[in-house]
């Protein structure tokens, strides 16, 4: 109770300070469960998380994972990696200070062959249009065939735009959370 408050304060001093967190607060367990429920953790061998924040969505992918699975995690904010770092400090988990732009590089530095499931919290309605089809574009390249994209949006800004280069599987609202939130399960078209 005492961690979660903590990480509101956190959360929501970044938002204050102008860093573009994208939210004024950590997602619900409503939300996050939403997001989590579409990898599968029996097999993923490697799971990449996008802008973690202070983990809310992040606790409950290492609750389900298996200790043989590896989360490489890419958060911009070097404070909500400090604290990330401090909470989580299992060999099988790397906690990557950068944008997501570099991804690609990021995931060869690892040695990642194929990733299993993309859990992404990133603001991508507030991208600019080359920054997300960049993204898009490393992320296919980087995806197992059967693996998934999960992203979850506060409006149906990107809708068209997500549905228009991804295969949709599964779109699920969740109105517990600030904002309400769509969750939407892609894999490659
Ligand atoms: C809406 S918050 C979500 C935080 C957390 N996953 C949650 O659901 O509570 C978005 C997060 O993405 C991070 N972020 C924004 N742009 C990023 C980028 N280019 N690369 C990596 N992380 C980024 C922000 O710092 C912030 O922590």
């Amino acid at each position: 109770m005492k961690s979660t408050l903590n990480n509101c304060k956190l959360f929501f001093s970044q938002f204050l300070s102008g860093e573009r967190v994208g939210s004024v607060a950590p997602s619900s367990k409503s939300l996050a469960l939403k997001m989590v429920k579409g990898v599968n953790f029996e097999t993923a061998k490697v799971i990449v998380e996008l802008g973690p924040g202070t983990g809310a969505i992040t606790k409950y992918i290492i609750d389900r994972m298996r200790p043989e699975t590896q989360l490489i995690s890419i958060e911009l904010n070097d404070k909500f990696v400090k604290k990330l770092k401090e909470d989580y400090p299992q060999e099988n988990i790397h906690f990557v200070e950068d944008s997501v732009e570099n991804i690609s590089q990021i995931l060869e530095e690892f040695g990642v062959d194929k990733v299993d499931a993309f859990v992404s919290s990133l603001p991508i309605s507030l991208f600019p249009k080359e920054m997300i089809e960049k993204l898009t574009s490393d992320m296919k390249e980087n995806l197992a065939d059967e693996g998934v994209y999960i992203q979850y949006q506060y409006s149906l800004h990107k809708r068209k735009w997500i549905e228009a280069n991804w295969k949709v599987l599964r779109k699920s609202i969740t109105v517990v959370n600030i904002p309400p939130s769509i969750v939407y399960t892609c894999q490659k078209p």
